[in-house]
């Protein structure tokens, strides 16, 4: 454990195993902080056996005693939010004093989830292209509002003289759009409204403010991690745009989704896949759709955890890899799922593009370009050993050690952790 407050983050398009690594700082952090994004996301841990699957909840709840923050960047969705509280029964620990909801937080609204469908309808029948791929969670609609200023906060949902204004001036201008536009039946005020009032009954005891929370662990000297949902490249900002989510997964996302005063972060961790996935629409330079993806899925169980989507699949990108370095200032990496390479015939990765004939080493911040880009390959010599009983780096085939130390070399960056199976037990860690 390096510095007091951390922030890990995706170096790709999100499933990289954040939760994996999460789950192995979680023993020495004091605070977790989810700070952007909503249950679009997926983290999963496995425990004795057992898979959790989280989609808002800081990945940090399996363990007693930690308190875990769900910051004022969040998009909520307390459907979700209610439900992985109910499994989590028996929760290690009292959840009432564990859990911190920022009471600035967007709501996401049965009307965001039906306007992201919808959306995503108008565009595939008006411009097949333009699809995103979206989880059909409703986070690009309540980002919308939120920077539109006509969000529900959680907040709102305990005040509920306020809450049933916003709502009905929120939908008098919803419905028009859901009906005329998109053709869809309007949504209705009262279910809404009450529905809202009885998420609002369950919230209200982990509602807080939590940059306060944050500040003062920080102030107390805890480990504050803050645990980045997605991945860079799918970042609204410095993502393949317009093939993005609505939130800064970037480390930079924790100072504003979190409060957090930029030179109080010590270290930023990124984690990376062995390999690269992508869900959703949007360019993919080293995807595979022959034979490497296939087993690349199959092996790596590469399906959506939030949406149960069959994952694009491909080699590692190191081109995009440095991009994520430079964009977030990685200290260390987190190298996950390196056993899934283990008896590959061969093994490739993307070291500089071809765009319109010229070799590029730096990621294109051009959507044009990227959609041009071709992946230039160098090969590596792949092992065929089963390394999930591996215990440390000197164990591991010389190849696979050659693999980790060309991704060092090529990205500038340390490997502090590498994942070599699907077990919080499986992992190989160096210094980290
Ligand atoms: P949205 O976040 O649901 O709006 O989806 C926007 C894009 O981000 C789509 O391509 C999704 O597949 C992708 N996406 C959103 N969340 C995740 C995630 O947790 N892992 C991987 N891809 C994601």
């Amino acid at each position: 454990m390096g510095a007091a407050v951390q922030a890990l983050v995706g170096a790709q398009w999100g499933d990289e195993g954040k939760g994996r690594v999460v789950d192995a700082l979680a023993k020495e952090v004091g605070v977790v902080v989810r700070y952007q994004g909503g249950a679009n996301a997926g983290h999963t841990v496995v425990v004795g056996g057992k898979k959790h699957v989280f989609h808002l909840l800081p990945s940090g709840m399996l363990y007693p005693n930690r308190l875990c923050v769900i910051g004022n960047g969040v998009v909520l969705d307390p459907e979700q939010l209610i439900k992985e509280i109910n499994e989590l029964d028996p929760a290690p620990g009292d959840i009432g004093t564990r859990l911190a909801v920022s009471r600035a937080a967007h709501v996401v609204m049965p009307c965001h989830k039906r306007l992201d469908a919808a959306s995503e309808a108008f565009r595939k029948k008006n411009d097949p292209g333009s699809v995103i791929g979206t989880t059909g969670r409703g986070i690009g609609p309540c980002y919308v509002d939120k920077y539109n200023r006509t969000g529900i906060r959680a907040e709102d949902l305990v005040s509920p003289e306020s809450l049933e204004k916003k709502l009905r001036l929120n939908i008098s201008e919803k419905n028009p759009v859901l009906e005329k536009i998109y053709g869809e039946p309007p949504v209705d005020f009262e279910s809404m409204y009450r529905q809202a009032l009885e998420w609002g009954a369950f919230i209200e005891p982990y509602l807080s403010d939590s940059s306060l929370e944050i500040a003062s662990a920080v102030e107390r000297g805890e480990y504050v991690l803050f645990e980045g949902a997605q991945g860079t490249l799918l970042d609204v900002d410095h993502g393949t745009y317009p093939f993005v989510t609505g939130s800064n997964c970037v480390a930079g996302g924790c100072c504003t989704g979190g409060a957090l005063g930029p030179g109080r972060i010590g270290r930023v961790i990124g984690v990376v896949k062995a390999y690269c996935t992508r869900v959703g629409e949007g360019p993919f330079p080293t995807e595979d759709r022959g034979k490497v993806g296939e087993r690349l899925r199959e092996k790596g169980g590469e399906f959506g955890a939030t949406t149960g989507r069959p994952r694009r699949c491909g080699w590692l990108d190191m081109t995009a890899l440095r991009y994520a370095v430079m964009v977030n200032g990685m200290d260390v990496l987190a190298l996950t799922k390196l056993d899934v390479l283990s008896g590959m015939d061969e093994l490739k990765v993307c070291v500089e593009y071809e765009i319109n004939g010229k070799r590029v080493s730096v990621f294109p911040n051009s959507a044009y370009a990227l959609e041009k880009a071709k992946p230039v390959y160098e090969s590596f010599a792949p092992w065929k050993e089963d390394i999930s009983r591996c215990g440390s780096f000197e164990e591991l085939p010389s190849a696979a050690r050659d693999y980790v130390s060309y991704i060092e070399r090529a990205s500038g960056v340390r490997v502090g952790l590498i994942g070599v199976g699907p077990g919080r037990e499986d992992t190989i860690y160096r210094d980290f």
